[in-house]
């Protein structure tokens, strides 16, 4: 299975995406051990969240308006917002991907949502902190989504966040609406 969907992904996109997916996958499976994922669902996920992150602009909207998807005023301003709903259809489409756990995790893996379950934060976390990633502060982000996944998934919004800001681009709602749904969980203020 994992095999036969390699050999189609290292088709479709780079080398360098590849190697991002397989770190990704790398660091996924470990969490996923850690917080008794079934290894097979964290695997599809991890390989699969950015089958769709190197189609251009044009082609993204195109796809996400043919499909359906919710194109809001963030995706119409930054495209790049769609690749993981896109994702999610490729996979769907073109992976044979039925399960709804791994469609859901691709499509959240960009944005987060207010409420995430156990796999969609473990390949939150695993995007942002596989070994491929360098910036300061990484090494530890990935020690803490051993030791407290809410955190490092809090840490992890902040951070993206904090990018829109510094970057004066669009900060995507869906972005502060996951960043507050992580910080209720971890306060426990959530009603
Ligand atoms: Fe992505
Ligand atoms: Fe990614």
């Amino acid at each position: 299975m994992e095999g036969k969907l390699l050999k189609q992904l290292s088709q479709s996109i780079s080398t360098l995406r590849l190697e991002h997916s397989l770190g990704t996958r790398d660091l996924a499976v470990k969490l996923g051990n850690r917080y008794g994922l079934d290894k097979e669902r964290v695997v599809m996920a991890a390989l699969l969240h950015d089958c769709a992150r190197e189609l251009g602009n044009d082609r993204l909207t195109e796809f996400a308006l043919q499909e359906g998807l919710v194109v809001g005023e963030a995706e119409k301003e930054m495209p790049v917002f769609l690749h993981g709903p896109v994702g999610a259809v490729i996979a769907r489409k073109e992976y044979g991907v039925t399960d709804l756990k791994v469609l859901r995790a691709i499509t959240l893996h960009t944005t987060g949502a207010q409420k995430m379950g156990l796999l969609d934060k473990v390949l939150f976390v695993a995007d942002k902190v596989e070994p491929g990633r360098k910036y300061s502060g990484v090494e530890e982000l990935r020690e803490l989504a051993f030791n407290n996944l809410d955190k490092c998934l809090l840490f992890c919004l902040d951070r993206s966040v904090r990018h829109s800001l510094e970057k004066g681009v669009i900060l995507h709602p869906e972005i502060c609406e996951a960043r507050n749904g992580a910080l209720r969980d971890i306060i426990k203020i959530r009603p």
